[in-house]
Order: structure tokens, then sequence, then C-alpha cells
């Protein structure tokens, strides 16, 4: 199984190419089960978790055609995918995929605006606390479907004629029941309204697409969404959104080990609030053409409390690595999870490094120190695995991260880019 080996005590200078966001090309990808013309999704980043879905929707029927990669090019090291769905092969998602990854249960919209009916494995993915499907099957019975649970499969069923738009608005936000919701809407009889609908970027940047592909929504970005449902739907041609969480990441280990770093190919403005705890902290961060430019100072970090939340919040994929910052920071910081209930697991593992963090519910508070130092550390989950590799950069000596499995799902070349900026990282093959 792979590591990492990092040297830490560098301060990064250079450019980092920021890839195309994981959390959106997922969506991006499952919305071409909606069409039987090709949907080109351009900066696609390679990841493990791409690669998988790939496999999942193959399963279903659809055609993947890879243009190459454009490996190094400044910019963007991501690929432009074709998917074709001529006709829907298979309606049912097996265990041994979905549970791979939670993203991937979402073909229930699409399978089922489709074909009517689909049969998918309950969820798996990181272990960051249970993760119900409650709102997926109360938002897609509000469109009229059947929705049966039956040995660990969800069994959907939409009416005869075909799902029915509806006004439906969601107890809570969830961003994977809002893509599901915005895919299955699309090709209902009528109007959907979603209220409480998630605001993520990730969110705006599907209804692009699907309005690129034919389909009339209006509202997405904001907690209103409205979807007039249309009978088919069109081939596209769509670039992924940058990824505001590799950025913010960066921009992280940036103001932890100092240095001046340009963050190419990305929007400041899809990451506000976690900007703007990042100059609190210290560093500073502006807007230059093309991305972002972060000035980090290394050893002046100032404590600052965070609490996350759904967009346009602090947001929770950005948790761990923020954490990791405080964990030099001088004095006391505290960092609140409100999205995850087991989203902590960073913690004692940051604790290897001589951080000094105590837990009290599903609040952080950390106590800054001069220094830390490297040790083995295991990842736990894609985000946390990602603040120890920043954590590692930081201390003294040398940290091993092993289950580096858990950093291929979401981060594209990590090691590359971190080391064209000055960095030692080697990753280990055993
Ligand atoms: C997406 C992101 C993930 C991010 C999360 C929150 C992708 C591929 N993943 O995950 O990186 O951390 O948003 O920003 O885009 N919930 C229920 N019932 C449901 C569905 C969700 O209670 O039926 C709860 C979850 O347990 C969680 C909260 O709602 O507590 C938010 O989850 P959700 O927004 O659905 O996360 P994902 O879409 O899975």
């Amino acid at each position: 199984m792979d590591r990492i080996r990092i040297v830490g005590g560098n301060a990064l200078n250079g450019i980092i190419p920021i890839s195309g966001a994981k959390n959106a090309a997922l969506p991006l990808m499952i919305a071409s089960l909606l069409t039987s013309d090709t949907l080109t999704l351009e900066n696609v980043p390679h990841l493990a978790d791409v690669e998988g879905l790939i496999r999942i929707l193959g399963n279903h029927g659809v055609d993947i055609a890879v243009n190459g990669r454009r490996e190094h090019q400044d910019g963007s090291y991501s690929r432009t995918v074709h998917f074709t769905c001529r006709t829907v092969a298979d309606t049912t998602a097996p265990y041994e995929l979905v549970s791979k990854m939670r993203a991937s249960f979402w073909v229930i919209g699409p399978l089922l605006a489709r074909e009517g009916q689909a049969r998918v494995s309950l969820p798996g993915g990181c272990a960051i606390g249970t993760r119900p499907v409650d709102l997926f099957i109360e938002g897609l019975t509000a469109l009229g479907a059947e929705m049966e649970i039956d040995g660990g499969y969800i069994n959907a069923k939409a009416p005869k004629g075909g799902l029915i738009g509806a006004r439906y608005t969601f107890p809570k936000v969830s961003v994977g029941a809002t893509h599901v919701m915005l895919m299955a809407a699309s090709l209902a009889n009528g109007t959907t309204v979603i209220g409480n609908a998630a605001r993520e970027p990730e969110v705006v940047d599907l209804a692009n697409c699907l309005i690129a592909m034919g389909a009339k929504i209006s509202g997405a970005g904001t907690s209103t969404i409205t979807i007039e449902g249309v009978p088919s739907l069109s081939g596209a041609r769509h670039r992924v959104l940058p990824d505001r969480i590799e950025t913010g990441t960066y921009a992280m280990a940036v103001a932890m080990t100092g240095g001046d770093v340009t963050l190419s190919g990305t929007d400041i403005t899809l990451l506000d609030t976690a900007v703007e705890a990042i100059r609190r902290a210290g560093a500073e961060v502006s807007a230059v053409e093309g991305g972002i430019r972060v000035i980090g100072h290394g050893d002046q970090i100032r404590p600052v409390d965070i609490v996350t939340e759904p967009f346009p919040g602090f947001p929770t994929d950005l948790q761990a690595q923020f954490m990791g910052l405080m964990t030099r920071a001088n004095g006391i910081s505290h960092v609140t999870e409100t999205i995850f209930e087991n989203r902590f697991m960073h913690v004692q593992e940051l604790a290897r490094l001589g951080a000094k963090i105590t837990l009290s519910g599903q609040t952080a508070r950390i106590e800054g120190v001069t220094r830390l130092r490297g040790a083995p550390v295991m990842a736990t989950d894609l985000r946390a695995s990602v603040s120890l590799v920043i954590a590692g950069l930081a201390a003294e000596g040398e940290t091993m991260v092993s289950r580096v499995y858990h950093l291929d799902r979401g981060f594209e070349w990590l090691e590359e880019k971190l080391t064209r900026c000055g960095a030692i990282v080697e990753r280990i093959s055993d």
C-alpha cells in the first residue's frame, strides 16, 4: 500500500494549478445518464473516485472516451471526457460498486427519471458518521416515486407516465439530495419547486450543465430552485468548475509553511468564507488574474474560531485542514463541526505530530504549539488525510502518511504539485 513521506520545514513558492472539482465532476458525470446524446465534460480531474464512477456508469451502459491528459501543462492537469448513454443497459447499481463511493448512489435520480425504475444499493464512502438517505427517499417520493428498501437496496419506481413535478422542501440541507432532485425533476412532468436547496457552487455547476442540455431550471445558487420538466434532454459540452476544496487546502498549506504561491485556474469567489478565515489567521490572500495569490508568514499564525456550515458558510471539507493550520497558531482556537457527527478522526493523528487538541462534543479546542514534529500517521478519510500532509509540511523532520488511497480519491497530482513549489514529498510504493 502506498505511503507518502514528507520532510517538513520548507516554505512553498511557485504556482499550483488547481484541478476541476471532484464534487462537481461526479454529479455532472451522472447527468450523462439523462440523455442518449453525448455529454462532453472538460476539466475532469484524474482521481480514484472519478475512475470508480466511470466503472459504475459503464455498468449502466455509458460509453466513455477520454481525451489525452495534458500532464504538467500549466493551468490544468485535467482531461476532457465524453459520456454517451445511448440506451440504459442496467437500472441496478450493485453493492460492490456503490459501497465504495457514496456519490454513486446519486444514479438513482437519472435512472428513475429516464427509465422509470432503479434498484440502487445503499451507499458507502468516507467513514465520517452515519450518512442516511432519508432526504433522497422523501424528495423522490414527493415526485410520485414508490420507494422501498429491500435487502440493502432501494427499489424506486416512477408512476406509469413518469415522475410528476411537485413542491418539496428539504428539512435539512443536502448537497447530494439537491443534485438528485435537480436531475430527476428535469425530466418530470410539470414544475418542481425545491425549498431549502443546497447552494453549493457544485449545485450551480450541475444546474448550468443541465440547462445546456435543455433543462429549464432557475434559482440554482439560492435556496429555492424551480425546475420545469422537459420530455428529453440533449448532449452538451461543459467545463467542470475549479475545485474550491483543493484551492482552500493549498492556501492553508501556504499559510502554515510560509511562502508565496499562486493558485492558478481557480476563483476566489468560490470560497469567500474560507478565504476570510485564512486572512484572519494572518496570511495574505488576493485575487490575481486567473487565480489566487497566497502569501504565508509561517510562524505568525493567529488563532481563529470557525464553525462548519452549508454553503456559503465554512465548508466541512476544509475543517480538518484548518484545524491543521490552527495547531501552529499563537493561541487558542475552536473548530466546531455541524455537518457530520464523526469528522474529527484527524485529531488523534495531528496529536501524534505534537498538536494539542481536546474534543468536547462537536467542538475541538486547539492550543497552538510553536513546533510540530514529524511522526508516522495514518490517513483516515479524504479530507483528514490531506490535513496530515499539510501539517507534515510544517513539521520538523519526517512524517510518513500511510493509507494514502484516501488522498488519491480527491487530490490530483498532490506530490507533484507540492514538490514543484519546493516541498519534500514523495510517494513510496511498497
Ligand atoms: C457532499 C460532498 C462532501 C461534503 C458534503 C457536505 C460530494 C461528492 N460530496 O456530500 O464532500 O462533505 O456534501 O458539504 O459532493 N443527510 C441526511 N439524510 C440524507 C442525506 C444527507 O441526514 O438523506 C445528512 C448527512 O448525514 C449530513 C448532511 O445531511 O449530516 C449533509 O450531507 P450532504 O450535503 O448530503 O453530503 P453529501 O452530498 O453526501
